[in-house]
């Protein structure tokens, strides 16, 4: 059994090879309408708190998140019945070392729509095809990748059992995470 109230053993657990793998990101769009979609956790670090997401710079969350970084993630795992829902505030990487690192690492098939001519969004004639996969040093296609950090502030964790519903809030201070149990 996770222990709610444990900063580690929930980063432990968002970061599981084999849960959490899609989580719902929401951010504020025009007119104050919540937006939200989902991506791919990439990479969950607990020593800077952040949670590590790709997407295209041409995409609408880039500048919804330019205008005000406060964002929301969801995740829910179906085998163990726990949702954490986080508060964080997102920094954008474009062309940076991070930016660059991240285009490294990551497979040459998910660098592919990083080539595509429209934008994400786009209207169009028709489904584009699928372009090409971009090699590496393709500067196009990096400068259209951005990676989006997301410094948590806050978890709310919930575990839904047969026995006992248990939820607790997990809140960063600016020095440290403070924890409590909450009424499910
Ligand atoms: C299974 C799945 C995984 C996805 N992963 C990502 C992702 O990692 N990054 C991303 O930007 N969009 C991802 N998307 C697409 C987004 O949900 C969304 O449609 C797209 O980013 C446009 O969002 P926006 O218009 O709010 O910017 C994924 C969609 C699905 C269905």
């Amino acid at each position: 059994m996770i222990d709610l109230t444990s900063v580690s053993e929930i980063f432990a657990f968002l970061n599981r090879e084999d849960g959490f793998r899609l989580l719902s990101m929401a951010s504020l769009g025009p007119g104050f309408f919540p937006e939200s979609r989902l991506v791919v956790r990439r990479r969950v670090d607990e020593s800077t708190r952040s949670i590590h997401v790709h997407t295209d710079v041409r995409s609408p969350k880039i500048a919804q998140l330019q205008t005000d970084p406060r964002l929301t993630l969801l995740f829910y795992d179906p085998a163990t019945r726990i949702q954490v829902r986080c508060r964080a505030v997102a920094s954008i990487h474009i062309e940076d070392g991070i930016a660059h690192d991240a285009w490294l690492s990551i497979a040459p098939l998910n660098r592919v729509m990083y080539a595509a001519v429209e934008s994400p969004g786009q209207m169009v004639e028709d489904h584009p095809p699928m372009p090409a996969i971009p090699e590496e040093d393709d500067l196009v296609a990096f400068r259209h990748f951005a990676v989006i950090v997301c410094y948590l502030t806050e978890m709310d964790v919930l575990e839904l059992t047969a026995d006992q519903n248990r939820r607790a809030l997990l809140r960063w201070t600016g020095s440290g995470w403070e924890s409590a149990k909450l009424a499910p």
